[in-house]
């Protein structure tokens, strides 16, 4: 097949056929297409799109050029959540564990930071010697001990995917939504759940922040995991704010274990139930539809289950038994400048200025954080605590007003909708 003719044909705008596009991930993977030609496809792609066709048969192509792990053949109720990432969004670390006790296993193949978004796997790495390497075997028998596995995807999972997801850094096209389709599920269904439950987050802090963008991300992703033969369903959920009150690494474990010990942030805590819920709902011939997740929070069946789980993956046993969550030393206090009400926080502003914070020559200061102390749409007396900053050293004047100038106080500040919408797929 020509690639020239092949290229051509996107650039103008027409469907490729099923040969076409599998050419194209072949070549991504086996280095069949030279680096000029796939970013010329990618940019193409990300002019004139993908239907959900091509969309279904690129993630397919993609997937199959590496392992394939099956997992839900061993453990047929196996699920898999999945966040296009925001700031303190610290989800993950409560949602498995919950789900887990309540006997559904669970998966997850979590990433680093990305831009402004912390990543699950930086995070997790601040527990002592846990160790987030997965094989299938390692998975398997984590399914099987504790019913949770969670890791980085391996070198040997979606290879066409590394090669396209660097030349989309190189290309500008990393915010074409079939690609960032392709490039999610192909990595996911290569493990093989049963069912995926994505929250897919919109608002100033979201990767897609523009509400219209974020929705038609939500249902592509679950029209074409349904496609591929995997049920999904997706929230819709505000990224308007940090979703925990914690932004950060160790600080994000913290708001994470408060939420399994049945305190914490009231956001964080809906929105990883609403997951629990929806983990559970794809899943009906389990028939766990009416498990009571509430109360294996409340009980501390799902703090136990961290611990089992943080063990079973190499925590060191004595820090799990007495974590040490203790955050950076040097406090800052981000204050409001005038009597008013919180009106909205530039979220992604908000994660660049931390990330800065907590990336240092020797990597991630696992100590940094921040923590929000009033919620979007609340009254805040002039001097009032917005947020609170944890540094190894003290900051300058220009680094705290940088963080300071993320959050606006007005007249009226209506409070965002948490869950915006749920989406299952369409026919
Ligand atoms: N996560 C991925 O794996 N790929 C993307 O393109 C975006 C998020």
């Amino acid at each position: 097949m020509n690639p020239y003719v092949l290229l051509a044909k996107k650039r103008q705008g027409s469907e490729l056929t099923e040969d076409e596009i599998r050419e194209v991930a072949r070549g991504a993977a086996t280095g069949s297409w030279s680096e000029a030609q796939l970013g010329a496809f990618l940019m193409a792609v990300a002019i004139q799109g993908l239907s959900r066709r091509e969309t279904a048969v690129l993630t397919e192509e993609m997937r199959v050029s590496g392992e394939l792990w099956y997992l839900r053949d061993a453990f047929p109720g196996v699920v898999d959540k999945h966040s296009t990432g925001g700031v303190g969004d610290t989800v993950s670390l409560a949602l498995g564990p919950l789900l887990a006790c309540c006997g559904i296993p669970t998966v997850m193949l979590t990433g680093r930071s990305l831009g402004h978004t912390g990543g699950t796997a930086d995070k997790l790495e601040s527990i002592p010697s846990l160790d987030l390497a997965l094989t299938r075997e390692r998975t398997l028998s984590l399914l099987e001990s504790v019913g949770l596995a969670v890791g980085i995807a391996t070198e040997g999972i979606a290879p066409a995917d590394r090669t396209l997801y660097r030349l989309r850094d190189q290309t500008a096209t990393v915010s074409s939504i079939p690609l960032v389709i392709g490039s999610i599920l192909s990595k996911k269904l290569a493990v093989g759940p049963a069912a995926i439950a994505f929250d897919v987050k919109t608002g100033s802090g979201a990767v897609f922040a523009d509400p219209k963008e974020s929705r038609e991300l939500a249902q592509r992703l679950v029209d074409t995991s349904q496609d591929m033969g995997c049920p999904a369903t997706a929230l819709l959920t505000d990224m308007s704010q940090p979703l925990g009150s914690w932004v950060g690494h160790l600080v994000e474990v913290r708001g994470a274990l408060e939420i399994l010990e049945n305190e914490g942030e009231p956001r964080l805590r809906r929105v990883t139930l609403a997951l629990a819920e929806e983990a559970a709902a794809a899943r009906p011939e389990l028939g766990l539809s009416a498990v009571d997740f509430e109360a294996a929070l409340a009980d501390g069946r799902a703090r136990q289950r961290f611990d089992e789980w943080a063990i079973a993956q190499g925590a060191d046993a004595s820090w799990i038994a007495a974590p040490d969550l203790q955050e950076a030393g040097f406090e800052t206090v981000l204050e409001a400048s005038r009597d008013g009400c919180l009106r909205a926080i530039d979220t992604q502003y908000l994660g660049q200025r931390m990330t800065e914070l907590w990336r240092g020559a020797e990597g991630i200061d696992v100590r940094v954080g921040l923590r929000q102390e009033i919620s979007l749409g609340s009254s805040v007396p002039q001097g009032t605590a917005l947020a609170r900053v944890f540094t190894a050293r003290e900051l300058s004047a220009e680094e705290k007003q940088a963080l300071a100038g993320s959050f606006s106080v007005g007249e009226t500040c209506p409070a965002p909708e948490l869950i915006q919408a749920r989406l299952s797929p369409s026919s």
